[in-house]
């Protein structure tokens, strides 16, 4: 069925493989990115599907709600895709006041708009926010997160994350606004900041550069290729019940230690060697633990794998090879995103607007 999307965030990692996706598989689907390019934003990585006749971008911010007011009534929208966000933890360590901001006030500001838009008519639409499996807190040895398990955030990053969710699905209960809330494990692959582990690991490995692994790198994480998240997303959108939650996840637990070993073995065996001749594995270091680290994430998908037939496509194997591949073959891209120059692009392209 046609579709209206609003995107937020879809300059960021996992929004601008969902762009990809949607123009490439939903053809009737129009699509509105609306992203304040942050220094997370970058819309270089959407320079070649920029002016697909179903592709719209608008810079500004999920807060601003005279903006959003304009955009659901002139575009007419049905359907949002809520990825914006501020999305790295260890930000939300030294800063947490941006992650209240955007997280909290700015999913509000968006259901309210919603809200106002589609009061009396929602018949169709769909409010899809996307959130992570950080809002249940940490296991232990064993267990899975399901749809059931408390919420326990424990760094600032998780618990905005934990408030949003709390608003969307109040937003359902209290005013019937077709809510479908995601919770999705670590996603990895093409066009993800290099401050996150896996895009950091390969970039100071291509370099040279000291790998830091925090603690005694035996924390535990549930890789999910970005791809597949974001088939599951559109899934969720399409066949999803109101008022659910869904747990996404990629059933690839891995110590962040094992990550980092395998990174630099591929990098060894894909890339050309260092000048020391010695194998990147040297390279690793263990550096202070993030405070509050938590230790065990591991999501039980069993939810949407029996409800929606969503299962992830892609092994750890696969993704991660296809990753390093991607990683190799765009070293201009990471270049620019560590120069600061892909900051340029918005400016380059919209001039004064900008
Ligand atoms: P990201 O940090 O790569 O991108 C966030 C995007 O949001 C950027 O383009 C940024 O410019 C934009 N943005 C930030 N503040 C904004 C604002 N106030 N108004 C408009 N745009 C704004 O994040 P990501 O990794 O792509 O994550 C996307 C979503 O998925 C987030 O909600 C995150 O919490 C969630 N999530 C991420 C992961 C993961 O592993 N990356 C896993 C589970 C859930
Ligand atoms: O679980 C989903 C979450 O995954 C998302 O909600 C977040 O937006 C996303 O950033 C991610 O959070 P993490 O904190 O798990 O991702 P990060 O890549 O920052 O770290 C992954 C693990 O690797 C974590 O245990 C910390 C560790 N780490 C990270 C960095 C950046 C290191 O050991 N060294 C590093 O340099």
């Amino acid at each position: 069925m046609a579709k209206t999307v609003l995107v937020t965030g879809g300059c960021g990692f996992i929004g601008v493989n969902f762009v990809r996706l949607l123009l490439r598989e939903r053809q009737d689907w129009r699509v509105i990115n609306l992203d304040k390019l942050t220094y997370a934003g970058n819309l270089q990585s959407l320079a070649d599907v920029s002016s697909h006749p179903n592709y719209s971008f608008v810079k500004g911010d999920i807060c601003d709600a005279a903006l959003l007011a304009t955009l659901f009534r002139e575009q007419q929208i049905d359907t949002v895709a809520h990825f914006a966000a501020e999305s790295h933890v260890d930000r939300s360590i030294t800063g947490p006041a941006e992650f209240i901001q955007t997280n909290v006030v700015g999913t509000f500001t968006l259901l309210e708009a919603a809200k106002k838009h589609w009061s009396g008519k929602s018949e169709g639409c769909r409010f899809l926010h996307v959130s992570t499996d950080e809002v249940f807190g940490s296991l232990g040895a064993t267990g899975f997160f399901t749809e059931e398990t408390a919420y326990d955030p424990r760094s600032p990053y998780s618990a905005s994350k934990a408030s949003s969710d709390h608003l969307a699905r109040a937003y359902f209960h209290t005013y019937g606004l077709p809510v479908l809330i995601t919770n999705c494990s670590n996603n990895y692959g093409p066009y993800q900041f290099p401050e996150k582990l896996i895009p950091l690991i390969l970039n100071n490995g291509l370099h040279g550069r000291p790998l830091p692994v925090y603690g005694d790198g035996g924390n535990i994480r549930d890789w999910l290729y970005v791809q597949d998240h974001c088939e599951a997303i559109v899934r969720v959108i399409e066949q999803g019940r109101l008022g659910e939650s869904y747990n996404i996840g990629g059933h690839n637990e891995k110590t962040n230690l094992h990550v980092v070993q395998l990174l630099c073995d591929l990098l060894d065996q894909k890339a050309a060697p260092l000048p020391s001749g010695q194998p990147r594995r040297s390279l690793i270091s263990f550096v202070k633990d993030r405070l509050g680290h938590d230790r065990r994430y591991a999501i039980d998908a069993g939810k949407v794998a029996e409800k929606l037939d969503w299962l992830p496509k892609v092994t750890f194997e696969q993704g991660i090879a296809k990753t390093v591949d991607w990683y190799l073959a765009n070293r201009d891209w990471t270049a620019s995103v560590t120069d600061g120059s892909y900051q340029q692009y918005y400016q380059n392209m919209y001039g004064d607007r900008a």
